[in-house]
């Protein structure tokens, strides 16, 4: 049986561990998650070791990047089934702390990000969602001090306003970001695929098949307004309801006018039934 990693709830207890890493000149590398774990997590652990000899996958549901509406209270959690799988990933550690450990009383500051995180993108339907994701990575990055923090690209403003801070506050490590995991039908992997009814599981992909054929159709030439206008109209028909679909700038998030202020990135956001799907694609 593959081992057990070690599991830690308290700062102190982690920031020995790390110390002890540290300390045998080995780099740490660290994967920041909510639990709930399926291939596209298992990638970033795989991509983790590819570059540190030690990897920590943190699980914290954290409820500060959920707005009082949303869904934390019924957010899939299943910390035994987890573990099993970081097992056999050969995980070092899991930093598993208490909301109460993150936020002990009297907790007072945030880190408010700008740039990416005010793109109109997911910030416009979740406003309260970058500043609460920005405070909990910054906490989970300073407590395990890595070397490479591993996020994926199907988050993908996320990454940008993860990468952006970084920079930002001189935070001493390398923010990595890892391709989409998806089914064989296109579908992003997403711990909120759970919620999707059969019929909507087999409406989900159309996102991924939009998204496909209007980056092929911009990088052929065609104006992206129009492509555009054409991908959210076949959205709709398959039944979404769409928060947004935009073309923006790979890096900054910015709206881009035309093929040549590259790179691109189209990004989509889009409801069926309760749930709320994300994907993004490069041009
Ligand atoms: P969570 O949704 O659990 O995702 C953890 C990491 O896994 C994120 O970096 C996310 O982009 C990545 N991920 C999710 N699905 C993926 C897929 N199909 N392919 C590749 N990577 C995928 O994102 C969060 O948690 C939280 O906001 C967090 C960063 C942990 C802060 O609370």
């Amino acid at each position: 049986m593959a081992k057990r990693p070690t599991i830690v709830r308290a700062v102190p207890a982690l920031r020995r561990a790390v110390a002890a890493y540290r300390d045998a000149g080995e780099r740490i590398a660290l994967v920041p998650t909510m639990g709930a774990l399926h291939r596209g997590h298992l990638a970033l652990v795989r991509q983790a070791h590819a570059r540190a000899r030690r990897v920590v996958v943190s699980i914290f549901v954290n409820p500060t990047q959920f707005a009082p509406h949303e869904d934390f209270d019924s957010y899939p959690r299943r910390f035994a089934t987890d573990i099993a799988a970081l097992s056999e990933a050969k995980v070092d550690l899991v930093w598993a702390p208490s909301a109460a450990v993150m936020y002990p009383q009297g907790f007072a500051s945030r880190v408010e990000p700008g740039g990416p995180a005010k793109a109109g993108l997911e910030d416009k339907f979740r406003p309260h969602f970058f500043g609460g994701v920005a405070t909990v990575v910054a906490k989970l990055l300073t407590q395990t001090a890595p070397d490479f923090a591993l996020f994926g690209q199907k988050d993908y403003q996320q990454l940008r306003v993860v990468t952006q801070m970084a920079k930002d506050l001189d935070l001493p490590l390398k923010v990595i970001g890892v391709p989409t995991v998806r089914e064989t039908d296109g579908l992003a992997l997403s711990s909120r695929n759970v919620y999707l009814s059969a019929g909507e599981r087999s409406v989900a992909p159309t996102l991924y098949r939009v998204l496909k054929a209007a980056a092929v159709r911009i990088k052929r030439g065609e104006a992206i307004a129009r492509v555009l206008d054409v991908a959210r109209i076949e959205i709709d028909l398959a039944g979404f309801t769409l928060d947004y679909l935009e073309a923006r700038h790979a890096l900054t998030l910015v709206p881009v006018a035309s093929r040549k202020d590259e790179p691109i990135r189209l990004l989509v956001a889009a409801k069926i039934g309760k749930t709320r799907l994300i994907d993004n694609l490069a041009v």
